[in-house]
């Protein structure tokens, strides 16, 4: 069977494979340790799980409109418009099939082939290849660990060319934990403005912040949505990441653009997944928090752990739940790339976790602290014991 240019142009998604192999080795009995997935360990909220089973029960298990229930619609309104005194109604939300499908959808309807994105790097793994599918071109803006990873304006605008249309910028960031300040966003707004870039705010770590304060673009207000296009959702902020639950918030054309897409695409999100996102929002303020502190303090232990390894030099993450770790002076002769280094620690160590290069940059691993602290300590003991 013939197989598409552009289905074999895209490359599998290294974090999922990473940790498809790591399950694989753990069902043939070995004990295996995965710091490679971007999914929380803990059990969503109680009320969650009794709202989906009410959906199920009630008997409200058929489709539902393409772009997502008008109830969980207003739902994700209110919560931003009461968190950032912005206006925001229902006809700002699309609901989706996990925030990827927000990101995928919105670069289809926004692109046309051979329009350029720009990508800050190190990126998340899927962008580049988002990119490749809505047929636009990526054009990758080096950040680095002197800037805590965080984009240079002027970088940023040094990029831009006549086929530029979007910048993909994500706060909290996956893989580096940055955070971008109030200050450092009206700058990157200011020249998207000027140059009427759309930016595509991946927002999906919004409340998991471990340090400081995280500022969105829909802070800005005025007219945000003429250039701004938020994503988010419940995968992390609540995890729920398997119950597939994202939402896309921008001017109305645009939504109805995406329920257009989606309609003939997946048609809605799950709806029994729709009603628990519902109850997450309206009942579940307080699950957030109570994870937060349980990964600031696995950060710090991994943090401390880590920085005893000879040559590991990790970076303290702002947000989310990755530590990224530069590893350039532990490859030295035995490795020649952090992909070697990684495929070392899974076969020798049992460790799974994710090399830079995944990422877009060469000399990092990537480790998840979504695990429990007793799997992340004995996860790093073995790394420090193994190399
Ligand atoms: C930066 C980033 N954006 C989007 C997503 C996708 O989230 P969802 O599970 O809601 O599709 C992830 C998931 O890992 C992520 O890390």
């Amino acid at each position: 069977m013939k197989i598409s240019a552009l289905a074999r142009s895209l490359h599998s998604s290294p974090t999922l494979s990473l940790s498809a192999k790591a399950r694989a080795m753990k069902a043939r009995g070995i004990d295996v340790i995965a710091l490679s997935a971007g999914e929380l360990d803990f059990s969503p909220p109680d009320v969650v799980v009794e709202a989906a089973e009410k959906s199920i029960e009630a008997g409200n298990i058929k489709y539902t409109a393409a772009i997502g229930m008008p109830k969980l619609r207003e739902s994700v309104a209110k919560r931003y418009s009461q968190k950032y005194s912005a206006s925001i109604d229902a006809q700002n939300i699309a609901i989706t099939v996990g925030a990827k499908q927000a990101l995928a959808n919105t670069l289809l309807a926004l692109i046309e082939p051979g329009d350029e994105v720009i990508i800050p790097a190190p990126y998340w793994v899927s962008y580049p290849e988002m990119v490749e599918l809505a047929r636009g071109k990526a054009v990758f803006v080096e950040t680095t660990a002197g800037k805590n990873f965080h984009l240079e304006p002027e970088k940023f605008e040094n990029a831009i060319s006549e086929k530029t249309r979007i910048l993909m910028l994500n706060s909290p960031s996956n893989p580096t934990g940055a955070v971008y300040s109030e200050s450092e966003l009206t700058e990157i707004f200011e020249i998207a403005k000027r140059h009427n870039i759309i930016i595509l705010a991946d927002e999906i770590y919004e409340d998991l912040i471990l340090d400081g304060e995280f500022f969105s673009f829909l802070q800005f207000h005025e007219n945000i949505f003429d250039n701004v296009v938020v994503i988010s959702g419940i995968s992390k902020t609540f995890a729920m990441t398997g119950w597939r639950i994202g939402w896309a918030i921008a001017a109305p054309e645009l939504i109805s653009a995406l329920g257009r897409i989606q309609g003939h695409q997946t048609s809605n999100s799950c709806t029994i997944s729709q009603y628990a996102a519902i109850a997450a929002l309206e009942k579940a303020n307080d699950f957030a928090p109570k994870i937060v502190r349980e990964i600031r303090k696995r950060r710090d232990v991994a943090i401390e752990m880590l920085s005893q390894i000879p040559g590991f030099k990790p970076v303290k993450p702002a947000g989310a739940f990755y530590i990224f770790c530069d590893v350039k002076d532990a490859l030295g002769k035995k490795f020649s790339s952090s992909a070697k280094l990684s495929e070392f620690l899974l076969e020798n160590a049992h460790v799974a976790a994710v090399p830079g290069e995944a990422f877009g940059i060469e000399g990092y691993l990537r480790i998840s602290i979504a695990a429990s602290m007793k799997n992340i300590a004995e996860a790093i003991t073995r790394i420090k014991n193994t190399i």
